[in-house]
């Protein structure tokens, strides 16, 4: 794992992330679960850490309800997105948009002040070490604080399908590799860890319960089967709908392209 490689690939994309890369329609669906998530959780006037912020859509979308957002990204030209969103929607003093990487919590020396911390579409899969962001969330957060994660998944239904019907087998299998792997994103390298719920879970059971969790993009496609949308969109709705039923029941909610979890700090 090279955490500048990753570094540099999602610098070299901040530019349009905004655009079909980042956020198509079926990322944004997939927000607007995220969304729906931290309204049920987090109380008005919250004090937050977004980690792997992006452009900044869910810390300003965040500080446009009144919550006050420390907006974090390992990537420079990503927060510069943040940065500059926030000073178009005149909200800098809600949101304070910081390079510096899950990895690196521990610059944060606001130790027990924060109401919660989330990070959304799989910033934590580019993270060395789960554990060290376990400790530091902990750290970071006052009792009862939450956690509110959308993690990239091992079993994604539509994912091993679509490939096996390809008959790429190398693509089919590679969500299931123990550690790192790389990823490509415009001719750079992305290292990513799949996650099962579970596994993700454990670096974070001792200082954090386990309040929910959910698959999402089970029934429905994975966002960058765009097509499926675009031909059946009356069937993408309906799959959607089922999503938002039964993803969350036992056993189904291993399975999904992301997996949302909810911890609370004990
Ligand atoms: C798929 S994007 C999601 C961005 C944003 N959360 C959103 O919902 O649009 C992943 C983000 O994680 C960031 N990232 C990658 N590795 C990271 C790390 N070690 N620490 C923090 N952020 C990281 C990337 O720079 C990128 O902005």
């Amino acid at each position: 794992m090279n955490l500048q490689e990753t570094q540099t690939a999602f610098d070299s994309v901040a530019a349009d992330y905004d655009g079909p890369r980042g956020n198509n329609a079926m990322i944004q669906d997939m927000r607007r679960d995220m969304w729906h998530w931290l309204d049920a959780t987090f109380a008005p006037r919250s004090r937050l850490i977004d980690i792997g912020c992006g452009t900044g859509l869910d810390a300003i979308r965040m500080a446009q309800l009144g919550h006050r957002v420390t907006a974090t990204d390992w990537s420079p030209q990503m927060v510069m997105r943040t940065s500059e969103r926030a000073a178009r929607e005149r909200l800098t003093d809600s949101v304070r948009s910081m390079t510096l990487g899950a990895h690196e919590l521990d610059r944060l020396g606001e130790t027990g002040i924060y109401d919660g911390a989330y990070s959304n579409l799989g910033p934590l899969n580019c993270v060395p070490v789960l554990s060290d962001v376990a400790r530091e969330c902990a750290r970071l957060l006052r009792p009862g604080g939450k956690l509110v994660f959308t993690v990239i998944g091992r079993i994604c239904p539509w994912e091993i399908a679509h490939y096996m019907r390809r008959r790429q087998w190398a693509r089919v299998k590679v969500r299931f590799a123990r550690g790192f792997v790389p990823v490509s994103m415009n001719k750079h390298t992305i290292w990513t860890h799949y996650y099962g719920p579970r596994e993700f879970y454990r670096p974070f059971r001792q200082e954090f319960s386990l309040t929910h969790h959910r698959g999402l993009c089970l029934f429905a496609p994975p966002p960058y089967l765009t097509w499926i949308r675009d031909r059946h969109p009356a069937a993408y709705d309906c799959l959607r709908r089922l999503d938002r039923r039964a993803a969350g029941w036992p056993l189904l909610r291993a399975a999904g392209d992301h997996f949302l979890m909810i911890m609370t700090k004990r």
